[in-house]
């Protein structure tokens, strides 16, 4: 009989992905036999001839040293779910084209599961979810006549930053019974993090609750830029005053693209479970989401586009990223190429979209250039031709 609190073995849902691997990895190197379960066969497959499959800091030479080891590796085949002690669910959970959630995304992952686990694994839910699928889940669980402990314990990472910060952030534990919270406060301070345990419904609203708060701040800053804009004043200098050794404004963000695969659809989310009675976040959703269009029709007052190739500078959704999902850089170029008479497009970064060019001759072909995703590089921009700045990086203002 096993004994509770040993955990020997982890197996990581969705283990190819953005949150699921870097964790993976982690657990790997923190002296457990590792798995990522995925039902990508060609992010398996890369992943087990050792190249990540996006860019997270580290996590090249992690992985390396991972699969040299032994410890880690990474599969389609569930049946490695039999000898788990383990199973943490991290697939991903976006909106689709009519910004709902999909509360059954993740329960259909786990029915997937089910014929391979027993009552003695401990299931740990790490998927942002609609509120009340951890109850889903339980349900499922017992209907089919198994009762493993079922926690949700909820991912905070920055991507980018992941292995950092799982070995450094405080973790959210959910959990309903206390041998559950017992096994899931086990796994997680063997990393080394302090842990808070709560039941599994408020951890899933702070999980929902901690992306919106950053949503709607940065929409704060947006919707603040733009009637700055409108006013003709340059808001990086009313920002600085403002935060001047002056704590309690410490985090008013600057403008910028807010994007990503996260703030946004939690937000939507959030709608969703509050039966769309959430004008905060749709207000939000509308700044944010807005922000292109807007930009496109400031540089329409001073260009005639539609004579001009316009250049955008960076296409990842956020700086120093290669992630391109939900990007607004790709809305902005949507919305350029209807206006202008062409548009090209830059990144260091991203590997996985083929219309891309370098940045010198980017700089040479285009009219005016728009800078789309905040990369660190773009602050040594030399070049004459008329620079689209919101995010202040060439430290000239972000007045447009
Ligand atoms: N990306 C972030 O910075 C971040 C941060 C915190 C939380 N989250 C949350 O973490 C979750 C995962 O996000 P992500 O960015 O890693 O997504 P992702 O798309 O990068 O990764 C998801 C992985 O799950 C795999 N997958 C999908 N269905 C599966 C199934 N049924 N069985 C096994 N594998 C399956 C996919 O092939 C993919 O590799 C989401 O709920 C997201 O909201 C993301």
């Amino acid at each position: 009989m096993r004994a509770l609190l040993v955990i020997e073995k982890v197996v990581v849902v969705g283990g190819g992905g953005h949150v699921g691997l870097p964790l993976a990895l982690v657990l790997a190197d923190s002296g457990y036999n590792s798995v990522s379960l995925d039902i990508s066969q060609s992010t398996v497959d890369l992943i087990n001839s050792g190249t990540m499959p996006f860019f997270e800091e580290g996590a090249q030479g992690l992985l390396e040293k991972c699969l040299a080891a032994g410890s880690y590796l990474a599969t389609t085949d569930h049946q490695t779910i039999v000898s788990a002690d383990v199973v943490i669910v991290v697939i991903g959970t976006p909106v689709d084209e009519h910004l709902n959630p999909d509360p059954n995304s993740v329960v259909e992952a786990i029915s997937a599961c089910i014929p391979f686990m027993n009552s003695s694994q401990l299931v740990v839910l790490r998927s942002t979810v609609f509120p009340g699928v951890t109850a889903r889940v339980a349900n499922l669980f017992k209907d089919r006549g198994l009762t493993p402990e079922i926690t949700f314990c909820p991912e905070r990472i920055l991507e980018g930053q992941a292995l950092k910060e799982l070995k450094k952030l405080p973790q959210i534990i959910g959990a309903s019974t206390t041998q559950g919270a017992e096994r899931a406060v086990s796994l997680f301070t063997s990393l080394g993090v302090e842990t808070i345990t709560v039941s599994p419904e408020e951890a899933e609203l702070a999980k929902l609750f901690t992306n919106v708060w950053r949503y709607i701040k940065f929409a704060a800053a947006n919707q603040f830029w733009l009637m700055s804009n409108e006013a003709g004043l340059d808001f990086s200098r009313i920002r600085e005053a403002i935060t001047f050794d002056y704590p309690r404004a410490a985090d008013l963000p600057n403008a910028g693209f807010t994007a990503g695969p996260c703030l946004f659809k939690d937000t939507m989310q959030l709608a969703a479970f509050s039966n769309n009675n959430f004008a905060l976040g749709h207000s939000a959703m509308l700044v944010n989401e807005g922000l292109p269009l807007y930009v496109v029709s400031k540089i329409e007052e001073k260009y005639d586009l539609s004579n001009m190739t316009v250049g955008i500078l960076g296409m990842a959704f956020k700086g120093e990223s290669d992630d391109i999902r939900s990007s607004l850089a790709y809305k902005l170029k949507k919305i350029l190429q209807f206006k202008s008479k062409a548009v090209i497009s830059s990144d260091p970064f991203v590997t996985i979209d083929n219309q891309l060019i370098s940045q010198e001759e980017l700089i040479e072909r285009s009219d005016v250039i728009v800078i789309g995703a905040p990369h660190l590089q773009y602050r040594e921009l030399k070049t004459i031709k008329p620079i689209i700045d919101i995010w202040n990086l060439l430290g000239k203002g972000n007045l447009i």
